[in-house]
């Protein structure tokens, strides 16, 4: 599996701690079944972000993991970037400072309980200077879980969505993981990721999450969002075709939801 969001540097934000730390979040990823780590530290009014000095500790972590963890992990670096001023007309000026390994492909966070004014304003700036948005667990944003219509319309035009592993066992609270798993019915889910703090709390783990996805909606859906299309963003491909659709066919619990259904179906 492929963890695009992961707050593995140590020491810049509220994430590890230290090498040590690092180097613990990386061990339990591997042992989880996790082949590829995205760090992506905050950039917010909380935390300063600095691509050079991330590259830096990026490499101290490589080099401060025991051979065997170190080959059969790959780690590449990203941003869990937040929409203030600033942050958009620096990654407008500087495409690549922020995105996942110099990619198209730009993590984008969410306040945890409202949505900024000129969001769709912002996110279509940033398509137009080149970059591809992908919006962080949606599933636990106050506002969008009263108001998912307004998630749909940004995911029908083209938004990508990366939806918090934790959230589909409820780790977030029942209204997360009922969005989350109605997002997911609904083909509107790109990626699970961790969005790992740390070894206890919010630690890298996305099995679990990927199991009960493939016990729900299928294997092909499951290797979607957390093999294939993370893969194509860490390499800086095009996502592949989507196999959601098919197998949405196919999933007779969507059967239970039939407002969610309704409100997020997609034509097939
Ligand atoms: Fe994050």
């Amino acid at each position: 599996m492929i963890d695009i969001h992961h707050h593995l540097l140590p020491g810049i934000d509220d994430g590890s701690r230290d090498v040590a730390s690092s180097v613990a979040m990386v061990q339990m990823a591997v042992d989880d079944g996790i082949t590829h780590i995205v760090a992506t530290p905050h950039a917010n009014h909380a935390y300063n972000y600095d691509r050079a000095r991330n590259r830096a500790l990026l490499d101290e972590v490589q080099a401060a993991l025991p051979a065997e963890t170190a080959g059969r992990i790959t780690l590449g670096l990203g941003c869990d970037f937040h929409l203030n001023f600033e942050n958009v007309e620096d990654a407008l000026r500087h495409r690549d400072r922020y995105t996942i390994n110099g990619t198209e492909y730009l993590l984008i966070e969410l306040p945890d309980f409202n949505i900024p004014t000129r969001t769709e304003e912002v996110l279509y700036n940033l398509r137009v200077a080149g970059l591809t948005p992908i919006l962080t667990h949606p599933e636990r944003n106050q506002t969008l879980q009263r108001t998912p219509k307004r998630l749909q319309e940004w995911i029908t035009s083209g938004l990508l969505v990366q939806v918090t592993a934790g959230s589909v066992a409820g780790t977030f609270g029942g209204k997360a993981k009922d969005l989350a798993w109605s997002l997911l019915r609904s083909g509107s889910v790109h990626f699970l990721a961790t969005d790992a703090h740390d070894t206890v709390r919010r630690p890298p783990r996305m099995q679990e999450a990927r199991l009960e996805v493939e016990k729900r909606m299928g294997k092909a859906v499951a290797d979607q969002v957390c093999v294939e299309n993370p893969l194509a963003v860490f390499e800086g491909r095009p996502l592949p075709p989507s196999a959601i659709a098919t197998e949405r066919a196919s999933n007779a619990d969507d059967e239970t939801h039939p407002f969610w259904k309704r409100l997020f179906r997609r034509p097939v």
